[in-house]
């Protein structure tokens, strides 16, 4: 990899912050292979960033220092957020200064709206915010290229993060290929109590498949009618295509999900699906008008926590202001 020299600080305001902003993703697609030699799944996916966003901002700093703010960040089990090395966002500074040769000097604020362990990639989002705001910070001057690599050291969502839009990931969801969508699709978001751990429902799936409960993955489903169908809808033959291979395990986790997904299609949604490793459930609505009534009558439910309604396809890990 190669970093041209340190250019000086980047984009910096008032008392020298710098803000960038990334996106939660839901996968339309999610089909998953069996599991590989280096503990990861073999996947085919395709992911629609949508507009919940979490904000990073970074200021000069003696060291590196970390505060979480807003959603999610009271959580005891896997949707705690760690302040410390454990937190992605850390890993993501120390990882960018190592290669740009600087100091990893920074006081860096999460501010969470992406509720953690969601199945929503939050952790993802606040790395790929955190790349974008400390390259600018220190005038690191990382091509797209440098940082999405980087990105793909740090997790399997965060490459996806960085790019935003329509993508369709493949290996262990960090390759992935731009998918043109040329309509805005609208979405109600479910979001459960208490989040799941990825891992815990990845080992689930394999038990399930181990005990002959679920196809064995051998042979991983094809993205191409979701592919077709975002480009172009109708709704309904979107809402036709969706699937998530980690919908059971996540629903063999967390049984009360059966009646959130349900509550969501009995309430106008076209279709629902669990997001990624869940335990968020996805709704799919007509248009935006149908997606604020949802909202309204799956926050009157009270199967969710919270209810927010998004639309996507939006951009990636963004400098604000
Ligand atoms: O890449 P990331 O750190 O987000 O992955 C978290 C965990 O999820 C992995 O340690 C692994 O257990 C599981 N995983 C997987 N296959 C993938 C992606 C994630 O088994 N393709």
């Amino acid at each position: 990899m190669s970093w041209s020299s340190p250019g000086g600080p980047g984009r910096l305001a008032g008392d020298g912050a710098v803000v960038a902003r990334a996106p939660a993703k839901v996968n339309v697609h999610l089909a998953v292979g069996p599991l590989r030699s280096d503990g990861f799944h073999e996947l085919r996916t395709v992911y629609l960033a949508v507009s919940l966003f979490d904000t990073v901002t970074v200021r000069p700093g003696d060291g590196l220092s970390l505060t979480v703010t807003g959603e999610g960040t009271t959580g005891s089990g896997a949707d705690a957020v760690p302040t410390d090395r454990r937190n992605l966002v850390w890993r993501a500074a120390e990882l960018l200064a190592e290669q740009a040769g600087v100091p990893a000097d920074a006081a860096i604020t999460i501010d969470k709206s992406i509720p953690a362990a969601a199945g929503l990639a939050g952790g993802s989002a606040d790395a790929a915010a955190a790349l974008v705001a400390l390259d600018a910070l220190w005038g690191t001057h990382a091509t797209r290229g440098e940082l999405t690599a980087l990105a793909a050291r740090l997790g399997s969502d965060v490459p996806f993060s960085l790019l935003g839009g329509v993508a369709l990931g493949s290996g262990r969801g960090e390759q992935l290929s731009p998918v043109l969508a040329r309509r805005r699709w609208d979405w109600v978001l479910g979001i459960a109590g208490e989040g799941l751990s990825t891992p815990v429902v990845y080992a689930e799936l394999d038990r399930l498949r181990a005990a002959g409960r679920v196809p064995d993955g051998g042979e991983l489903s094809a993205p191409d009618p979701v592919i077709a169908a975002l480009r172009s809808g109708p709704v309904p033959a979107l809402a036709a295509a969706l699937g998530n291979d980690l919908q059971p395990p996540a629903l063999s986790l967390r049984p009360d999900l059966r009646r959130a997904l349900r509550a969501a299609t009995s309430a106008g949604a076209v279709g629902a699906l669990v997001s990624g490793s869940g335990p968020t459930v996805a709704a799919l609505a007509e248009d935006e008008d149908s997606a604020v009534r949802l909202t309204a009558a799956l926050a009157g439910e009270g199967v969710y926590r919270t209810v927010r309604a998004v639309h996507g396809p939006v951009p990636g890990a963004r400098l604000v202001g």
